[in-house]
């Protein structure tokens, strides 16, 4: 099918990050089959240690039509500033990055935060590899494990309070003022 990007090495790149994902998907169903069949897996201990341990490096990106409705929704919106709560490898940090170039608005960024610094390095250097870098910025590294899987709870995310404590302005879910001026990836 043909890919709404039309940026032939943006596509490349993610026909390479959507197939590495996808080679994840048996291995993870594999892992939460087992977690339901043992009955360790409630929603009092629901994200606990090992599930933590277990996703750590994984993608868990989204497929690629959503990511493609998340690109052409972010088109026909007209979005300039777009936040996503979990990068992970950036797959679809790419896709709303591009929206955001292809929409061509002064100072349109996506911002981003990842709980794993080894994915986020690992985004950073997909985002320089499509030439996206200065369309993203990353909110740094605020909280704990013990927090990221409370916020990963049923009914324990909010995006505001994902971007970190900081200030009235970061609890709201907006950003800091940097990426108004920001200097791309970090
Ligand atoms: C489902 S994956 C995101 C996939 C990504 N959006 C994509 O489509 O490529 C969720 C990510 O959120 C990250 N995460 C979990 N809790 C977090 C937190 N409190 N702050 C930042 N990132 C967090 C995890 O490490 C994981 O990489």
């Amino acid at each position: 099918m043909t890919s709404p990007l039309n940026d032939p090495k943006l596509e490349a790149l993610l026909d390479r990050l959507h197939r590495q994902s996808d080679a994840e998907v048996d291995e993870t169903d594999a892992y939460f089959a087992r977690r339901e069949r043992d009955g360790s897996l409630t929603d009092e201990n629901f994200c606990d240690a090992d599930m933590h341990r277990f996703l750590s490096d994984k993608m868990v990106a989204l497929d690629r039509d959503k990511a493609e409705f998340c690109y052409l929704l972010c088109r026909s919106l007209g979005a300039t500033r777009i936040v996503e709560a979990g990068t992970s490898f950036g797959v679809s940090t790419l896709y709303l990055a591009a929206a955001v170039r292809d929409n061509q608005v002064d100072n349109g960024v996506v911002i981003g935060t990842e709980h794993e610094p080894h994915k986020a390095e690992i985004a950073a250097r997909n985002f320089a590899e499509a030439g996206l870098s200065k369309f993203i910025y990353r909110t740094p590294r605020r909280r704990s494990s013990a927090d990221a899987s409370e916020r990963w709870r049923p009914g324990g995310f909010h995006a505001g309070r994902h971007l970190g404590r900081g200030s009235a302005r970061t609890r709201a879910g907006l950003a800091e003022p940097a990426p108004r001026g920001h200097r791309g990836m970090r």
